[in-house]
């Protein structure tokens, strides 16, 4: 642990991992696990690298698109990987990445992936700053480039829809 709540910190302190099985409730009459409740839980384990690097409370601002890859069927367990990719100011990229278990056939596929954007907050929910992140491995590093090409792309987004507001 580090004593100061801004000093910089790696990618690795943030990365968490998150493990559902799915049961009938998740799932449509057809035993397939529903969309909104992979969202649910992609949000989450965002949320916990969020969280576990920030130090604060944070809430999500935005969720790039997900494309669904393969169905999910009850009884498969669901395995979500999160971490920061990059921090700006008060908000930080979080990226999930799902991948679907059958532990009958010992296979593992890649469900899902999504970016979503948490900002940190203090306890009376007004915006705080975030640590640097540190990319260490090469992919790290391909993510947080990424993530900046990412975040220009979000702001001209947002800037037309305001203005289309106006
Ligand atoms: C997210 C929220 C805190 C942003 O507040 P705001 O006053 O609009 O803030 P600003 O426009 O000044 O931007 C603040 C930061 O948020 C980021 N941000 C704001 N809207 C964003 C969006 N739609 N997508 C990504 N980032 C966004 C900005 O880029 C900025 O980041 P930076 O500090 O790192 O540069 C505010 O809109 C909010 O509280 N939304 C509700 C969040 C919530 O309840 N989520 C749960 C889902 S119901």
């Amino acid at each position: 642990m580090h004593d100061d709540i801004l000093t910089a910190r790696p990618v690795r302190d943030s990365q968490s991992e998150m493990a559902e099985l799915v049961l009938p409730n998740d799932a449509n009459p057809l035993g397939a696990l529903l969309g909104g409740r992979l969202m649910h839980w992609i949000d989450l384990a965002g949320a916990m690298a969020a969280h576990r690097h920030s130090r604060s409370y944070a809430v999500t601002a935005s969720v790039d698109h997900i494309d669904f890859l393969v169905p999910v069927r009850v009884g498969d367990l669901v395995i979500l990987r999160s971490s920061v990719n990059r921090v700006f100011h008060t908000s930080m990229e979080v990226g999930v990445k799902v991948f679907v278990e059958n532990y009958i056939a010992d296979t593992s596929q890649h469900v899902a992936s999504a970016h979503l954007t948490f900002v940190a907050v203090d306890a009376k929910g007004n915006r705080v700053k975030v640590a640097p992140v540190i990319p260490e491995t090469e992919e790290q590093r391909r993510r947080y480039d990424d993530a900046g090409r990412r975040r220009e792309i979000r702001r001209t987004e947002l800037e037309r829809r305001r203005k289309a507001k106006a």
